[in-house]
């Protein structure tokens, strides 16, 4: 297979990896008077048509954040929409993601989830397991900090400090396995990375759009990939 970078619809390069923080469903909702879940219920149909399109246009690797190791701080009925919601979508894709050929990947100790939704996790990625296709990371109780704590706590359980440089560290993220992050996208006009991916986002292409989760699109995407078409990127030379 060829290492030259794909090429889009106007000639810059195309992303092999690219990463999501979906915020703004509770905005979406307030917006129409809605309660907070049926914002969470409409960015999992984005998430569903973000996927699909990411697929379409060749995209080696999507990682969204669905839920971080901070979002425990909700009220507990939303922790549990949240939750009936990843049940819903893993009863309802998963056959697709199946005959779509998906990696399917979890970052973050979703063993913390309910049980009944840990042995649904579990066998969504076994099902998945001897797929070859595109890879979709889903971010579940996820922090990068803790991410990198429990890299640095284990490479120093096999290297003497000498030895540690950044590739040993990397071998240990939840990400080893995933192209390197191109682009990262934050949505609902939000400039933060909530403990998202902050090792890995070192050399990636950051994206600030106004547009909130919910209303995320094809077209959005799309956006997305000939903005970072456009980015020069140097990885610190000239
Ligand atoms: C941020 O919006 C979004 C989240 C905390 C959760 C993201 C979850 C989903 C899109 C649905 C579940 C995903 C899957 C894969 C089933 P917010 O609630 O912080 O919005 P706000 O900032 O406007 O309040």
């Amino acid at each position: 297979m060829s290492t030259a970078p794909k090429l889009v619809a106007g000639g810059g390069a195309l992303p092999r990896h690219v990463a999501i923080i979906m915020d703004g469903n509770g905005r979406w909702a307030k917006k129409r008077l809605l309660p907070r879940a049926a914002g969470h219920k409409a960015g999992v149909e984005a998430v569903r048509r973000v996927t699909r399109h990411a697929r379409a246009i060749g995209i080696e690797a999507l990682t969204i954040y669905a839920f971080s190791s901070e979002n425990w701080r909700r009220p507990e009925e939303e922790i549990g929409d949240l939750m009936g919601l990843l049940r819903l979508f893993i009863r309802s894709d998963l056959a697709e993601l199946v005959r779509e050929n998906v990696r399917l990947r979890i970052l973050g100790d979703f063993r913390r989830f309910p049980a009944d939704v840990v042995a649904l996790i579990d066998d969504a990625v076994a099902r998945c397991a001897g797929n070859s296709g595109p890879i979709l990371a889903i971010a579940l109780n996820y922090g990068a900090q803790a991410e990198l704590v429990r890299a640095a706590q284990s490479v120093a359980a096999r290297l003497a400090p000498e030895q540690i440089d950044a590739a040993s560290i990397e071998a240990e993220l939840e990400t080893r396995d995933l192209p390197p992050l191109d682009l990262l996208i934050r949505t609902s006009g939000e400039h933060r990375l909530s403990n998202f991916l902050l090792w890995q986002a070192a050399y990636a292409e950051l994206l600030f759009v106004d547009t909130l989760w919910p209303d995320f699109g094809a077209a959005d995407l799309d956006a997305a990939v000939a903005a970072f078409g456009n980015r020069q990127r140097r990885f610190g030379g000239l």
